[in-house]
């Protein structure tokens, strides 16, 4: 079970109104109560944060607003002390603009050595007409020394993420040393960001309308799988644990997979899971899918509701469309929050259920909505910006928590000026409070942690049930019910609830819950 921290808004211990790693340390105590295993840090280096530090300028220093190299090294062996191992996000496809490679590939000029662990390209037109994540072109132009037009480069991202040339030795080396780097430090594995996108097609074709498997220009391309291969060699060299979990975007589910073979990867993000609809049959075929998926590479699924990208589940299930998509992310998309509140409590028991690693963003275990009124000028996002304020952008999954208290800033810094505002009607979901009511989101999730550990490795069948709910055993010991039908069903015959998302209304599951029983001993036949 995997809680993933974003920094900037877990918990500020120098009162500037960002988070930071002496707020993580202080919330220790909090973490070991919710019963992860590991946490996740999004990126924690030294970076200008113009895509919320995922355009690294150092990656072997700490960014100073979260602290120093020491208090890291600290973090990490209080946290494991606690029995919670630490999980550093590695970010290989691009680098900052203010990275000191980039710098220099500017500073020598066309047809340097320098340019080449990037994507330069010459020409009077970008070239080619990519798209990047954040929309608009792939291509920025430079400017030579004497202020005349220049090269292009590549970033799929943002202008200020210039994408690495992966044939380049310096880039891997310069990786593999970095994977080091934290590895003797003691952190327990990497997330990595972007995992499919770092090979690209030298000859720079345009993307065809359906490109073949392992034919897109820029993703998914066959080479990145030798990368891959030499990480685990090097994370394998460890003794005790070091695990490579990918980023991996990927409708194709064999696509996927291939990133999990034993000598590869050791997990990636099931993103299919949440960006499917509230409806039994989409949720259905999307667990059976990826546990088809990972079972030929032996590899364990992942089950992850959100992160620092994507529409809070609180806001999502309550919305006409519960699917997630970026492409249609609008602004003023009404949303039933109580309603959404309530299914995700259903999902967060039925994921937690399920067999694999678990992944948690933080504040999702206080049910937190999306923040959707932010004041335009507080965003940042460039996701935003690069839409034309037409897309909301990531702000909203990002303000900082809520700790105690009954305002702003809830406990979080010793300033109310965080740098995302927080709501004002935010009293209610704090820690603090939640702790105090067996009832809240975060009782819930702390329970179903709990518990979790008694089926871990319990092995996983479906049981049969009607269309619009989903059933399921791990083992013996429990039966996962989760419906979705519209209606209350019955829960089966003799069984013992073990914990529910939702109060039973006579003895029956509501709509839009999910409920763990222990299944009645099975009936021994009489000689
Ligand atoms: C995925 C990260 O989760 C996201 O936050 C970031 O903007 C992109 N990769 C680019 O690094």
């Amino acid at each position: 079970m995997v809680y993933e921290i974003y920094p900037r808004s877990f918990a500020d211990g120098d009162g500037d109104g960002v988070g930071d790693l002496a707020g993580v340390r202080s919330r220790l105590p909090y973490l070991r109560d919710l019963g992860i295993d590991a946490v996740w840090f999004t990126p924690w280096y030294a970076s200008p944060m113009a895509d919320g530090g995922y355009d690294v300028e150092d990656y072997r220093r700490i960014h100073p607003a979260f602290g120093d190299l020491a208090q890291a090294e600290a973090f990490i062996a209080e946290a494991l002390a606690l029995g919670i191992r630490t999980i550093v996000d590695i970010v290989p496809n691009h680098v900052s603009s203010r990275h000191p490679w980039f710098r220099r590939a500017l500073a020598a000029g066309p047809g340097s050595p320098e340019r080449e662990r990037f994507w330069f390209r010459g020409g009077a037109t970008p070239p080619t007409n990519w798209v990047s994540n954040f929309q608009g072109g792939t291509w920025t132009r430079t400017a030579d020394a004497d202020g005349t037009p220049g090269e292009w480069y590549l970033h799929l991202f943002a202008p200020e993420q210039p994408d690495l040339n992966w044939e380049h030795p310096d880039v891997r080396r310069e990786h593999e040393d970095v994977l080091r780097f934290w590895f003797d430090r003691g952190v327990a594995g990497v997330r990595i960001d972007s995992a499919a996108l770092l090979v690209k097609d030298p000859a720079l074709p345009e993307v065809p309308d359906a490109p073949l498997p392992g034919r897109h220009p820029n993703t998914d391309r066959d080479g990145v799988h030798e990368i891959y291969r030499s990480w685990r060699a090097l994370a394998d060299g460890y003794r005790g644990t070091r695990i490579l979990i990918g980023e991996v975007w990927m409708p194709d589910a064999d696509r996927f997979a291939a990133y999990l073979r034993p000598d590869e990867l050791h997990t990636a993000f099931n993103f299919d899971f949440m960006s499917r609809e509230w409806r039994a049959d989409q949720l259905r075929e999307s667990i059976a899918t990826m546990l088809a998926a990972h079972a030929p590479v032996g590899a364990p699924s992942t089950w992850v509701l959100s992160n620092h990208d994507v529409t809070r589940p609180v806001t999502r299930y309550g919305r006409a469309d519960t699917a997630f998509a970026f492409a249609t992310k609008r602004f003023g998309t009404p949303t039933d929050r109580e309603l959404g509140t309530r299914r995700a409590r259903a999902a967060a028991l039925l994921v937690a259920a399920l067999p694999g690693s678990l992944y948690i963003y933080q504040g999702d275990e206080l049910g937190l909505p999306e923040v959707e009124d932010l004041p335009s000028g507080a965003r940042e996002d460039p996701m935003h910006f690069r839409s034309g304020g037409v897309d909301p952008g990531r702000d909203g999954c990002r303000v900082p928590l809520p700790w105690t208290g009954d305002e702003p800033p809830y406990g979080f810094s010793s300033t109310s000026a965080t740098w995302l505002p927080q709501p004002a009607d935010w009293g209610g979901l704090t820690a603090e409070r939640q702790a105090a009511d067996p009832g809240s989101m975060l009782s819930l999730y702390r329970r179903a942690i709990r518990l979790r550990r008694s089926f871990e490795s319990a092995p996983f069948a479906w049981i049969d049930a009607p269309d619009d709910v989903l059933a399921f055993a791990r083992g013996d010991g429990l039966v996962c019910l989760a419906n979705v039908a519209g209606r209350p069903v019955a829960l089966p015959r003799g069984a013992e609830l073990l914990l529910a998302s939702s109060e039973l209304v006579d003895d029956a599951l509501p709509s839009d819950s999910t409920a763990w029983v222990r299944p009645a001993p099975a009936e021994t036949p009489h000689r």
